[in-house]
């Protein structure tokens, strides 16, 4: 007799080749019309499944887990960040947990890129401007922004995607300053000829550009704080394609209003889906719906490594992208 399949639950819509391949090899219990999951949807999922798929818009926290069938061992995200996961809790039910690492690095670093030229540039409030029929010309004191080449981009986080963002910000003539745990290898460094600070208070204080490129732990919730902004140069701009809670968004908002900084370019908010309405009111900065990983080669690889995370697992083995709740 065939080994019965596992039951995986995925709360969203994935791509439909994903889907198909997950009817192939799963009991795949899909979620077609993409309506997101409430907290007893997840609650009957998680004491159902074998294997439960979530992304980021599913809060997985001890009071779900607890719920948890005796069959439920895996979880394997549709997400490089957990912080919707509760690590501590999974492990003392002995659940482990996956991710998606690696294949939505580089689209997140362009997405970053972007953001930065949309707020220095002023590409965002030129093109509102142009559609509401408001353009009366060239002028050469007309909507000007700030040069990049020979600034200062300062990076919070010189992960895999912080790293990516350096790279093509040095194409852009910027020079590359981070903040991390650690200092990156030697070699990396040297190819990116980038200058390591160790105190974050300092880093912030000498920058034109910052960029939140740090998970979401307890250790970074509001990491740039309301005193930590205040550091920052009036002239700076803040981009964050990482996780809105590690900015004080309150805070944020408040210095953008009264021109204590520049700009910002935000991709992730402290309580998506909702936006802060201070921030919405302003026009130095771009607000975009959380859209650093969205392309379609992102997401099918996304949903590729998500496979062979239950494959791998199902099959007895150590998944490849097992999250290590030291790292995060
Ligand atoms: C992630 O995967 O963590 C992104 O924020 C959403 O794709």
């Amino acid at each position: 007799m065939p080994a019965k399949k596992p039951v995986v639950v995925v709360t969203r819509k994935l791509p439909d080749a994903i889907e198909t391949r997950m009817m192939e090899l799963f009991d795949a219990r899909l979620n077609l019309d993409d309506s997101p999951m409430s907290r007893e949807d997840l609650v009957d999922a998680v004491a159902t499944a074998d294997v439960l798929v979530p992304t980021v818009t599913d809060r997985i926290d001890s009071g779900i887990l607890a719920q948890a069938g005796p069959k439920l061992r895996l979880i394997a995200s549709l997400s490089a960040g957990v912080d919707h996961i509760d690590l501590a809790s999974a492990r003392q039910r002995g659940i482990t947990v996956t991710n998606t690492p690696d294949v939505l690095t580089e689209d997140t670093a362009d997405m970053t890129m972007a953001l930065i030229l949309a707020v220095a540039r002023r590409i965002v409030e030129g093109e509102r401007l142009v559609r509401a029929g408001e353009w009366k010309g060239w002028s050469p004191t007309f909507l000007l922004g700030h040069r990049l080449w020979g600034k200062r981009l300062g990076i919070v986080g010189m992960g895999r995607i912080g790293q990516a963002l350096a790279r093509r910000a040095r194409g852009f003539g910027l020079s590359i300053h981070y903040h991390n745990r650690n200092k990156v290898h030697p070699e990396v460094e040297t190819e990116l000829e980038a200058t390591y600070w160790e105190s974050l208070d300092q880093m912030l204080a000498h920058m034109d550009i910052i960029s939140v490129n740090c998970p979401h732990t307890p250790a970074t919730y509001h990491l740039l704080s309301a005193r930590r902004l205040r550091l920052v140069r009036r002239h700076a701009y803040v981009i964050n394609t990482a996780r809105g809670e590690v900015v004080d968004e309150n805070a944020l908002a408040r210095m953008l209003r009264n021109g204590e900084l520049a700009g910002a370019g935000l991709d992730v908010f402290e309580h998506e889906p909702a936006i802060n309405p201070k921030l919405v009111a302003l026009d130095n900065v771009v607000l975009l719906p959380h859209l650093g990983s969205a392309t379609i080669e992102g997401r099918i690889e996304m949903g590729e490594k998500v496979i062979i995370n239950i494959k791998t697992f199902i099959d007895g083995h150590n998944p490849p992208d097992r999250v290590i709740e030291a790292f995060f």
